[in-house]
């Protein structure tokens, strides 16, 4: 991997990039720092044949995305993605978000506080999620995901470097409550054509980003773009 920009270290045109060259290059700004990583076909689609993003990413796009899991203390993941990519506990805590407050059977067994769900006053999966997760454990906002609120109560709890791993629903209801700092984008060789979602579906918005850094390894760009806020 080489670095074709770098507005942030002056580290531009080193190449063979290795692991702690990595996490240099992805450190996180400020304290505390929302970031979502998302992968795209050069046709703009978020999933590949298969209707999920692991039939569209490849070793450079695996690489960076355990860089920002290494950077972060808690990982954000709407349902639907915990749901349709079957994931499971991490090394840091997983903070589900979901209105109706089901936890996926692949996260409901993990040890107490390895996955907290941020869900609504009425969900219906609400008790039974209490029950599996630790009542500590789940985070009402109100009868909506205050996603500011949550970047309040996470970082009262120490977690601040903040990691979404998606989907795009949730990605655009990010960027509605202007809670992300920045974005980080891979965008692989390859078009898939068919009716796939973007990267955000969602509300309208028209938020300036700022691309800081930008790394290629065999035609695949990988961008981190921060979130341009007047003032
Ligand atoms: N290309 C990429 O980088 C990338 C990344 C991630 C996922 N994906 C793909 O995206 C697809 C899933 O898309 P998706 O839009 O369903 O993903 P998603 O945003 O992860 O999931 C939507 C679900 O998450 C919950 N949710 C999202 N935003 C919420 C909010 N503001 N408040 C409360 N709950 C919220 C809701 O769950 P409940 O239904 O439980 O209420 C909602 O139904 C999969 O195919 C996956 O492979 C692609």
């Amino acid at each position: 991997m080489r670095i074709l920009i770098d507005e942030l270290g002056g580290r531009v045109g080193e190449t063979d990039l290795d692991a702690d060259d990595l996490v240099e290059v992805y450190r996180p700004l400020r304290s505390p720092w929302w970031r979502i990583n998302m992968v795209s076909t050069v046709d703009g689609s978020a999933t590949g044949a298969s209707g999920r993003s692991g039939s569209i990413n490849n070793g450079a796009d695996k690489a960076v995305f355990e860089t920002l899991r290494a950077l972060a203390d808690a990982i954000l993941v709407g349902a639907g993605t915990a749901r349709d990519e079957g994931y499971g506990p991490a090394e840091v805590p997983i903070v589900l978000v979901s209105r109706r407050g089901h936890v996926p059977e692949t996260l409901r067994d993990a040890p107490r506080g390895a996955v907290l769900l941020a869900t609504t006053a009425g969900a219906e999966g609400l008790a039974e999620s209490r029950a599996a997760l630790g009542e500590e454990n789940v985070i009402v906002t109100g009868d909506e995901v205050d996603l500011a609120a949550l970047r309040g109560v996470l970082a009262e709890r120490g977690l601040s470097s903040v990691l979404s791993e998606g989907g795009p629903s949730l990605f655009a209801d990010l960027v509605a409550a202007d809670v992300l700092d920045e974005v980080c984008l891979t965008v692989v060789p390859q078009l898939v054509g068919g009716e796939h979602p973007r990267i955000a579906t969602g509300p309208d918005t028209a938020t300036p980003l700022r691309l800081t850094t930008l790394l290629e390894q065999d035609g695949t760009l990988l961008g981190r773009w921060s979130v341009e806020r007047p003032g």
